[in-house]
């Protein structure tokens, strides 16, 4: 199956790389441009590397993964059989992105969406082929679900059509209808949100919070450690999302998360969040 996934940053990368897993898979990548597709493979190869080094996986196997993706410009995604988006959580851009794909692609390509908590039916609206969300889990190549989400108008073979493809990833897909943030987000980016007031109230430390949800809670990775690994800004375009859908205010962002995104501290991603990387 030839896949091409747009978007080459923490998730772009992430689902090129667990698409990349599988033989007789073809993956192209692209960005903004060739050089940040090509960015993306690298920091794929940094990742698969750490694998090797630390015994978990032979490097003939990472070889091949990386063998796999193929930094391109969009262009190149003329006979891709799905097109896999992870751009920014922006609804602009997303509607954009589809729009110029929906020329580039040939019909019977499949579009789909990793969008943490849009409208699939608004990104979808007025392209030639019908959309779904296909809802990745960072970090992607590990992680086991996939929420599939069908919009308004996606027919239930599209439905049926991307459950199995995430079932030949080794995923898991369960099919969720579309509502702001879907379930995963919908519970544990507020989690997130209350762990950032909890630390802005001096309530506890950051490992302190952390370590209480740990071995509290069973969690295997703690709120604020795991808001920086998603990103506090993909964590804030969530809370914006979830507050302005439902109109509900107890989802209103944190304003230290919101300064904090201001002010660049996004977590893994920019080297601090509310730990330095
Ligand atoms: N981070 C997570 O844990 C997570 C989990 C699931 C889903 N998501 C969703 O995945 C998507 C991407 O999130 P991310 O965390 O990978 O963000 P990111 O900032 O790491 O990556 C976004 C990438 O999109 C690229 N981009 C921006 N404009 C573009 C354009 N016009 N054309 C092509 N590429 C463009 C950027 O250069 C960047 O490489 C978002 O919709 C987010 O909500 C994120």
């Amino acid at each position: 199956m030839k896949i091409g996934i747009i978007g080459a940053g923490t998730m772009g990368s992430g689902i090129a790389q667990a698409f990349a897993q599988v033989e007789g898979n073809n993956v192209l990548l692209a960005d903004v441009n060739l050089d940040l597709a090509v960015k993306g493979k690298e920091r794929i190869a940094k990742g698969l590397q750490k694998r090797v080094d630390a015994a978990k996986m032979e490097q003939e196997a990472a070889y091949q993964v990386l063998n796999r993706i193929n930094p391109v410009e969009k262009s190149a995604f003329s006979d891709c059989d799905l097109i896999v988006e992870a751009v920014l959580e922006s609804m602009p851009l997303k509607k954009e992105t589809f729009s110029a794909l929906d020329v580039i692609a040939k019909p019977d390509c499949l579009f789909a969406t990793n969008s943490s908590s849009l409208s699939i039916t608004e990104i979808g609206h007025g392209l030639k082929r019908p959309l779904i969300g296909m809802h990745f889990f960072n970090p992607a190549p590990v992680m086991k679900l996939v929420e599939v989400i069908p919009g308004l108008n996606t027919p239930p073979d599209l439905v049926e059509q991307v459950s199995q493809i995430a079932r030949d990833l080794g995923k898991t897909p369960v099919v969720v209808l579309e509502a702001p943030g879907f379930v995963v987000n919908r519970i544990l980016i507020p989690m997130i949100n209350e762990a950032v007031g909890i630390y802005a109230e001096g309530i506890a430390s950051v490992e302190g919070i952390d370590t209480a949800m740990k071995l509290g809670a069973s969690h295997p990775m703690g709120p604020l450690e795991l808001g920086d690994l998603i990103g506090l800004d993909v964590c804030l375009a969530v809370m914006d999302v979830l507050e302005e859908e439902t109109g509900d205010t107890k989802y209103r962002a944190h304003p230290l998360l919101r300064k904090m995104v201001r002010g660049g501290r996004l977590g893994r991603k920019s080297g601090a969040g509310f730990y330095t990387y």
